[in-house]
């Protein structure tokens, strides 16, 4: 399986911040927002990733983080001209995804929680068909939503319900089967004007090939969309990183406990950053520092 994160999107809610730069770049405590969801591929065991913005921004992306390689994985790159919604990073990205199977995550998604690695390695092994998340929120409004009956089976899925049938919200991780491309292709544009998530979703629950999985309520799964939930993640960042001695996102501590880097390529990454506590993190994961 291969990786998409879409990093693209004028950022237009979060005005003026993301006025001169990408909203993906901007930071969440210590570390770039995009830093998040790129820890979620890779702790899925995905190394083949392509990151797609727009033409403005692109290279931003590429000087933050090359070709990947120091982090044992192969990050691409293509330029999105113009936002067209979510479903168009698998047209965007045919090329990249050539006959294997894909997960897409939004670049601006923080996932946090117990047990999560297994949901996604477990996830990332899919055969056919699609597996998405659902996760109980206070505004579904805001999000896709999908409705369950009482066994659980998805009755509905819908994009910003003005009336929501259920408080449970779709994050933005999403695992397809090669499919997915054609069924992209012969969407047709919402009144917004873009090829919704949703409704490539609803393609596959009527084909009956949609798993729906629930992230309990231990779980976080964060906003960053407006300014309060860009303080609230980093908030969250920082409590769980000062509380704990351990990194949420840390890609370079992944990259060596996936056993994608030595030991020797993780103390030359953690020297780069010498002068910081990230820096000094990864010495630590490296058993450098005390
Ligand atoms: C998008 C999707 C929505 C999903 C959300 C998750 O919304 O369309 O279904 O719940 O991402 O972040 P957008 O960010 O385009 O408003």
């Amino acid at each position: 399986m291969k990786g998409i994160i879409l990093a693209g999107g004028n950022g237009s809610r979060l005005y003026p911040i993301t006025k001169a730069i990408s909203k993906q770049l901007l930071p969440i405590y210590d570390k770039p927002m995009i830093y998040y969801p790129l820890s979620v591929l890779m702790l899925s065991k995905i190394k083949e990733i392509l990151i797609i913005s727009n033409p403005e921004y692109i290279d931003f992306y590429k000087n933050l983080l090359n070709d990947g390689s120091k982090l044992g994985i192969q990050i691409k790159y293509k330029i999105q001209e113009k936002p067209k919604g979510l479903a168009d990073a698998f047209i965007v990205g045919e090329e990249f995804i050539g006959r294997d199977n894909i997960c897409l995550i939004l670049g601006d998604n923080i996932f946090y929680g117990q047990g999560f690695v297994p949901r996604l390695n477990k996830a990332a092994s899919l055969k056919e068909g699609a597996v998405i998340f659902g996760y109980y929120v206070g505004n579904p409004k805001e999000f896709g939503v999908v409705e369950f009956d009482e066994s659980g089976n998805v009755l509905s899925l819908e994009e910003k319900p003005e009336n929501p049938k259920s408080n449970y919200a779709i994050p933005g991780l999403y695992y397809y089967d090669n499919c997915v491309i054609n069924k992209a292709k012969s969407l047709k544009p919402s009144a917004r004007g873009e090829i919704e998530i949703t409704d490539l979703n609803r393609d596959y629950l009527l084909e009956n090939k949609l798993k729906v999985e629930v992230l309990g309520r231990g779980f976080a799964w964060l906003d960053t969309g407006t300014y309060d939930g860009l303080a609230n993640a980093s908030d969250f960042v920082k409590t769980i990183q000062k509380r704990t001695g351990l990194y949420i996102a840390c890609l370079e501590e992944i990259a060596y406990n996936n056993k994608w880097i030595s030991r020797a390529e993780l103390i030359k990454l953690g020297k780069e950053y010498e002068k910081t506590e990230y820096g000094q993190y990864i010495l630590r994961i490296a058993g450098e520092n005390k």
